[in-house]
């Protein structure tokens, strides 16, 4: 079942696209599953849910604590990625605001990056909620705003090639939107009934080759990805040619790039 346009929109951009994922973003998001992870308090004998699990980056960190991890996924692709990286976990289809399992079946639940790809973030983080025990604990992570230069990169380049971003990119309804904030985040947290709400900001810089990190956005993945399928040959080209002026003060002397960003970690405890 689809709920809105946004989700619609969602399961396309992601179908087929966990091996260009795990090269690109992927790399990027498994920066905090450590912090993500202690904010959730998974140790050894929890047993944990990690929703959107993509590849399984957080899946295995958790195993490697020696918890007990059930991990699902809305795509296909990704639940076959994160079956072969952490083949210690049951690996499940789901698609949140639902998850098939009974209320507090688990000592906690973490999401990485996967609120801000869900049509109704609060109903999202109703369905975590339910299915943790009381005591049990929530960690969740989305990208700020304003935007670190890593994420500006891309609509940097793309208004320094001339091209209009389409005008159907999908949006979330702004009734269900919350300020990507710390106080924005923690808001949502408290607003769900969430107890001990804790919202801190990551930043660190982005290790990555320029290809592996092009690699996503020309494999379609994220609005930058969406934007690019829509050139023509001559847009595409023009993008690139921005991409790699803007991202050469970041390079290090090897050539790779070392890209400043952030992320909002936010944690609690369910009542
Ligand atoms: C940015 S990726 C994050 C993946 C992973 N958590 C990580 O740290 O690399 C977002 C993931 O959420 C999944 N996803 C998007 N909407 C979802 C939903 N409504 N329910 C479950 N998974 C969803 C996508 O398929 C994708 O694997």
């Amino acid at each position: 079942m689809i709920d809105t346009d946004f989700d619609a929109h969602e399961r396309c951009r992601w179908a087929g696209r966990a091996e260009a994922y795990a090269r690109s973003f992927g790399r990027l998001c498994a920066y905090p599953a450590e912090a993500l992870l202690d904010a959730a308090a998974v140790r050894a004998g929890r047993r944990v849910i990690d929703v959107g699990t993509g590849p399984g980056t957080v899946a295995a960190a958790a195993l490697a604590r020696g918890a007990e991890v059930v991990a699902v996924d809305a795509e296909p692709s990704m639940l076959d990625a994160a079956r072969r990286a952490a083949p210690g976990a049951e690996v499940h289809p789901a698609v949140l605001p639902r998850l098939p399992f009974p209320p507090g079946d688990f000592d906690a639940a973490v999401a990485n990056f996967v609120l801000n790809h869900v049509g109704d973030p609060a109903a999202g983080l109703a369905e975590l909620r339910r299915v943790v025990r009381p005591g049990g604990r929530i960690a969740v992570t989305v990208w700020p705003s304003p935007h670190p230069p890593l994420e500006r990169l891309w609509a940097e380049a793309v208004a320094a090639a001339g091209v209009a971003a389409p005008p159907d990119l999908p949006r979330l309804a702004p009734e269900r939107d919350f300020p990507r904030t710390e106080a924005g985040l923690a808001g949502l947290l408290a607003t769900a009934g969430l107890a001990d709400v804790r919202c801190v900001t990551l930043t660190w810089a982005h290790r990555t080759d320029p290809e592996d990190w092009w690699a996503g956005p020309a494999a379609g993945i994220s609005a930058i990805g969406l934007m690019l399928e829509r050139q023509p040959v001559a847009g595409r080209e023009r993008i690139r040619r921005e991409y790699d002026r803007l991202a050469a003060p970041y390079r290090d002397a090897d050539g790779s790039l070392a890209l400043p960003t952030a992320a909002l970690l936010a944690s609690a405890r369910i009542r």
